[in-house]
């Protein structure tokens, strides 16, 4: 920090501890004589599992993404300050939006706040607008990490092969998954959907809009980590945050105005077709949490994780039906 004049004169560093939950990064609070700041490193491997390995480019795109968004109040005033960029050591320095929690007690019984929902949805409407002329900008095209999530979602959950022992995690989940495999117009589904996430043109997207990337703050969400982030079809992250909302065990009425809300604030009437595309990215990310490596903190039994299995089907085979159409909480 000193090298790269990021501490003022007299300044000093009393503390460095973990900022939170992360797995890819090095993310620490730094406390100064002066002030609290958040440093987030990507090195080239992921952080709690170092002999992966994960292109540390990540930070820039990160980087470029804070600047980006920098001008527009409106995204800006939900996402922590950038305060440094360091390409080199591919180290950021953000504004510490204090040690709070994310949202993932969503995924432990909690319902969101319809507020906060408003707020997430209306970042994602305007993040997704005015980025809408981003086509050919390289500075976004994070094709690294694309392909990193094109296999954590769309190949590596669907290989019989991968080594995973779902059983360990529910007994009877692995026989769930190899159902699922067995299903060959579902996999068609999922490997062309994992053709459109890797090469559709489209708009800036945040690339992991889950409850994880949500911070909670007295003045409502902010959103964290774009380090996914890429130009491509915005119905990514509306799927994404609808999978995170079932598999969350939400209300099916907030689905809805999720849905609804986005709709709402698009400058176009959305067509069918990107309403099909949100159902099916929807239904592969509902699949890939149960079945993946990136599992979550979930509180549900098998029956119930068939049940979300059976909905990422229906959601994959017959996008049309919507979305939003499952009846009650958590679409069962
Ligand atoms: N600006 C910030 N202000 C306050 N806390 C933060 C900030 N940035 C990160 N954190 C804390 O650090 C945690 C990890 O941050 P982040 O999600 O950016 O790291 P990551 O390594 O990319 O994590 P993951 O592996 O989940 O993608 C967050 O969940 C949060 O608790
Ligand atoms: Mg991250």
């Amino acid at each position: 920090m000193r090298a790269r004049g990021w501490l003022v004169v007299g300044e000093s560093i009393r503390a460095a501890t973990k900022a939170g939950h992360g797995n890819m990064n090095c993310t620490l609070r730094l406390e100064t004589t002066e002030r609290r700041v958040i440093m987030k490193q990507a090195r080239p491997w992921v952080e709690q599992y170092d002999e992966i390995p994960a292109p540390s480019e990540r930070a820039l795109v990160e980087g470029r993404f804070y600047e980006a968004i920098g001008p527009h109040s409106v995204l800006q005033d939900r996402m922590p300050r950038l305060l440094g960029c360091d390409p080199e050591a591919k180290l950021l320095m953000l504004e510490d939006l204090g040690p709070t929690s994310d949202y993932t007690n969503l995924y432990a019984g909690h319902t969101l706040d319809p507020r906060d929902l408003d707020a997430l949805v209306a970042f994602l409407g305007s993040l997704h607008r005015t980025f809408s002329n981003s086509e050919g900008d390289g500075r976004f095209a994070n094709q690294a990490m694309r392909e990193l999530n094109h296999l954590h979602i769309f190949e590596f959950p669907l290989d019989s092969e991968n080594g995973l022992d779902l059983n360990a995690i529910n007994p009877g989940l692995s026989e769930a998954a190899a159902e699922l495999r067995r299903d060959a117009d579902y996999t068609k589904a999922v490997s062309a959907l994992g053709e459109l996430y890797l090469r559709s043109p489209g708009t800036l997207v945040h690339g992991d809009f889950f409850p994880g990337s949500w911070l909670r703050t007295k003045n409502g969400p902010r959103v964290i980590d774009p380090e996914f982030s890429f130009v491509g079809p915005p119905e990514f992250d509306v799927g994404v945050m609808i999978a995170h909302l079932y598999l969350a065990n939400q209300p099916i009425g907030l689905v809805q105005r999720a849905l609804a809300a986005y709709a709402d604030g698009l400058s176009v009437p959305q067509t069918g077709k990107s309403q099909e595309l949100v159902s099916s990215f929807a239904g592969a990310e509902i699949m890939r949490r149960l079945i993946g490596i990136a599992q979550l903190p979930l509180v549900a039994d098998l029956p119930r994780k068939r049940a979300l299995l059976e909905l990422s089907r229906t959601f994959l085979l017959s996008p049309a039906t919507g979305c939003g159409s499952a009846t009650g909480r958590g679409g069962l």
